[in-house]
């Protein structure tokens, strides 16, 4: 017998840059399917699009986690946590 580790039979999703081109039909698709979705970005700013506000404030009133954190904060994190020497990201971005 195999231990429940939500109460939902739906897998959890997180889509990283969910607020992106590519990403927002990946969150659409993910909701669409009834799973439980979470969305890593970026915390908004002043200088952030209104468009990408609004983008934000749809995926919350579909039920969407939104998990605002700098993708390059976490990783000053872990250079902490994990002592590093390096680390190597090959992530893009594109926020002015
Ligand atoms: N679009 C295309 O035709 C195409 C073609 C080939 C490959 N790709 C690749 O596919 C990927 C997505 O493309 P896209 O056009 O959808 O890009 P995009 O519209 O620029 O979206 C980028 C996403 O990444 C998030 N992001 C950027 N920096 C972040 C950070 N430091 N921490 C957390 N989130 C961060 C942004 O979130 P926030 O701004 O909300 O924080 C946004 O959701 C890219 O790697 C691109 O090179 C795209």
């Amino acid at each position: 017998m195999s231990i429940p580790i939500s109460s939902s039979n739906k897998s959890k999703i997180l889509v990283s840059g969910g607020t992106g081109y590519l990403g927002k039909h990946v969150v659409g698709a993910s909701v669409s399917s009834g799973h439980p979705t979470f969305v890593f970005t970026r915390p908004a700013t002043p200088h952030t699009p209104p468009s990408n506000v609004h983008l934000r404030d749809e995926f919350r009133s579909l039920g969407v986690t939104l998990i605002e954190v700098s993708l390059f904060l976490s990783l000053k994190i872990l250079h902490k946590c994990y002592n590093l020497s390096s680390i190597f990201s090959l992530h893009m971005t594109n926020r002015k």
